[in-house]
Order: structure tokens, then C-alpha cells, then sequence
């Protein structure tokens, strides 16, 4: 025998071949195979997208938000009764509205960024009912009104910026003096609200205070405008977190006195977590606007449809990391519903969501008006 002959009579050893050939058992029949998009059909964005469900990863998780959504979106649509609806309900911002509450959340950066056309689009259009945002979600969106906001880098450096006055949110740049102008305009504004809560006893609480101001900036390319004409109300239970709180900061100097209730705002919210029909959270993000949103779910025994669309990791225990089975442990999302998280930056896929989802429910039942 020669030693070609000899290496090849030599068999593999049978503890590494029944090892590494585990024979399979079959999958179920209607577990789904992977593919892609068949180039073949052009450049079709509708197609493309509708191909991620099959893609894996988080093209998959992408697929299943869009499903998710779209439950949503048919428990909206059906109609309410005189049984289902709050007709005593004298709160026009808190009345129920549809079939499926929408409860949206995004954290401050998303209205730095052009998402803001998009949260702007779903708004607009009454396609959510309440908002939840932190406090530079608010403002962001009034300084944009009176000054723009600019695409720098993220590697621009912190000491010549300073030097100039230039304030950096990730690749975004906000020159200074917008928040000048912003003082400029919410001072008086303060003012007038001061003298409310003395001559009138008006309660200030956040949401009452945003709806004021949206109605004061007059202006159709603003969140906070919309939401005040549409009655929808914008909870940021962190107001002074921001240049608000600055400028109300400022203000406590001038003119002491301006008291806001936060736990008015919270009985607002639970309550219209309690008396929807069905609820859906789509949070953008993590911190006090997630876990707001989905708090108020508890008072309900936990939201229906859930949308988590983030970049935060669980391994460190914190809530903005968190998956959706975790809120299902607290009753914030129900045991048998089928909420999805996203890993991915909401600036990517927001939009694209609301293309595969909102946009074409609105535009479909406006053909059909
Ligand atoms: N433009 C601004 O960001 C801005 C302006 C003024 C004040 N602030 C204040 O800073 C404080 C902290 O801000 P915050 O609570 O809004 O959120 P944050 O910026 O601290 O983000 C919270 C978490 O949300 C997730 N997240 C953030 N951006 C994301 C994205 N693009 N895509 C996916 N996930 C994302 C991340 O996991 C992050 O850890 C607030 O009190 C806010 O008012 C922020």
C-alpha cells in the first residue's frame, strides 16, 4: 500500500463526525425561508423594504415592526360607538379619539434632526393621539421656527466650537444665538403665563404650557403647533431639562413665582392610557420618554401593540435597554401581545417605517374620502 492509499483508508474519527453531523429534526412547515431582494426588478423601494421581513437581522425586526404597526393601524380604524367612545369627556386633548390610542415617544435629538418632518407628517395628519417627549424635544422644534439648525461633523472639535459660539448634537450644529432668539420669544410668553396663574389660578403643567406655546408660534412647519390645533398633547414631565428650563431659570430672577404641576400631567396621561380601547406605543429612543409611555400602559394592565425603536443594549440593566419582555413582566405590554424592538438609530428607519405603514394608510383612505 502506498502512503496516498494509506492516508485515504484512515477514517475520521467517529466522535468528530457524529459530533459535527448532529442529524436535524425538521422545522416546522411554515417557518420561513431566507432571501433578498431580487435585483431583478429594478430599483422598487416598496419592494426592497417588503423583502427585509425575510432578510434576517434587523431587516427582519424592521419587517415585524411594519406588521406591528399595521395592527395598529386596523384597530384604528374601526369606527367608534356611542359604547366605545367618552362623550362626557370635557379634556378635548385627552378624549379618546379612535379604537387604538397611539401613544408616540422620541427623545430630544429626534427633533434636532430632520425626523422632525416625520413626527411632523403622523401629527399633521391625527395619525397619533398622545406624544411624549423630553424637554429639547419641545424647544428644538420652536428655535427651528425662528433660526436654523445646520449639518456639522461629529468630529468637529468642542474648544474652536465653544470659541464661536457653536453648540454640537452629535453632527448637528446649533449656533448660540438661536437660543438668544429663542429667550427673546419665550420670555414674554412666560410673562403672560405668570400673570395667568396669578390673576386667573390657571395650573400650569408641561403639557399645557406646550400646547400655549404651539399655539403661539403660529407657524405650520412646527410639531407643537399641529399638535395644539389637533388637540393632541405633547407630556414632558422633564420640562426644565433643557433650554427651557434656562430660560424659566432666567426668568425665576425677573420675575418669581411660576409654579408647574407635573402630577396634573401624569392623571392626564394614565388617564388616557385607561380609558382607550386598545393602546399602541411607538417609542423612539429610551429614558423617561420610554418608560413614561409604557408606565402609563400599567394603569391599564400593559399596551397592545408595541414598537421599540432603539440603540440601547439590556446587558447593563437599564430601562432604555430594556426588550419589550421585560415591560411584559411589569403589565406595561400584555401577555399576549406581539411587541417588536429595533436595534437600529431612528434617523434610519423612522421614516422608512412610516412610508411602509402610516403614510400609506393616510393616503389610501384619503383616495377613498
Ligand atoms: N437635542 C437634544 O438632544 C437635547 C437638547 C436639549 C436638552 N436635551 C436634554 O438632554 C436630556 C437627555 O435627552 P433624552 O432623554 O431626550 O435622550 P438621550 O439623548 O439621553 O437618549 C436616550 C437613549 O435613547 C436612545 N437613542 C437616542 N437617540 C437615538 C437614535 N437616534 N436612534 C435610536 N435610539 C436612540 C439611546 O439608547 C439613548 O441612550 C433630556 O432631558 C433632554 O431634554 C437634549
Amino acid at each position: 500500500m502506498d502512503d496516498y492509499t494509506k492516508i485515504k483508508s484512515i477514517k475520521a474519527p467517529d466522535v468528530a463526525v457524529s459530533a459535527v453531523l448532529v442529524p436535524s429534526q425538521d422545522l416546522p412547515a411554515e417557518t420561513p425561508t431566507v432571501s433578498g431582494y431580487d435585483w431583478e426588478n429594478g430599483t422598487d423601494y416598496n419592494k426592497i423594504l417588503e423583502s427585509y421581513t425575510y432578510s434576517g437581522f434587523q431587516a427582519t425586526s424592521f419587517g415585524k415592526a411594519v406588521q406591528e404597526i399595521n395592527r395598529m393601524l386596523k384597530c384604528r380604524s374601526v369606527a367608534l360607538t356611542e359604547e366605545t367612545s367618552d362623550p362626557y369627556e370635557e379634556d378635548a386633548f385627552i378624549k379618546k379619539k379612535t379604537n387604538c390610542t397611539i401613544f408616540l415617544g422620541y427623545t430630544s435629538n429626534m427633533i434636532s434632526s430632520g425626523l422632525r418632518d416625520t413626527i411632523l407628517f403622523l401629527v399633521k395628519n391625527k395619525l397619533v393621539d398622545c406624544i411624549v417627549t423630553t424637554a429639547g424635544g419641545v424647544e428644538e422644534d420652536f428655535i427651528k421656527c425662528l433660526a436654523p439648525t445646520y449639518i456639522g461633523d461629529f468630529n468637529l472639535s468642542g474648544k474652536m466650537l465653544r470659541t464661536r459660539g457653536i453648540n454640537r448634537i452629535g453632527n448637528l450644529l446649533v449656533p448660540n444665538d438661536n437660543y438668544c432668539r429663542f429667550e427673546e420669544w419665550v420670555t414674554p410668553l412666560l410673562d403672560e403665563m405668570l400673570n395667568e396663574q396669578i390673576n386667573e389660578g390657571t395650573v400650569w403643567t408641561p403639557s399645557r404650557i406646550i400646547a400655549r406655546l404651539g399655539e403661539k408660534i403660529n407657524n405650520e412647519s412646527s410639531v407643537c403647533y399641529w399638535a395644539w390645533r389637533n388637540n393632541i398633547p405633547i407630556f414632558s414631565p422633564a420640562l426644565t431639562d433643557g433650554s427651557l428650563g434656562d430660560m424659566m431659570y432666567f426668568h425665576s430672577y425677573k420675575r418669581p413665582g411660576l409654579i408647574i404641576d407635573i402630577l396634573g400631567d401624569l392623571r392626564r396621561l394614565n388617564t388616557m392610557a385607561v380609558k382607550a380601547n386598545n393602546t399602541g406605543m411607538i417609542i423612539l429612543g429610551g429614558g423617561v420618554i420610554k418608560h413614561h409611555i409604557c408606565n402609563a400602559n400599567l394603569m391599564r394592565n400593559g399596551a397592545d401593540f408595541s414598537v421599540y425603536v432603539n440603540t440601547a443594549n439590556e446587558f447593563d440593566g437599564s430601562d432604555a435597554g430594556a426588550r419589550p419582555d421585560e415591560a411584559v413582566s411589569w403589565g406595561k405590554i400584555r401577555t399576549n401581545a406581539t411587541p417588536v424592538k429595533l436595534y437600529a438609530d431612528a434617523t434610519l428607519v423612522f421614516p422608512l417605517l412610516v412610508a411602509q405603514t402610516f403614510a400609506k394608510y393616510h393616503f389610501s383612505n384619503k383616495k377613498n374620502v
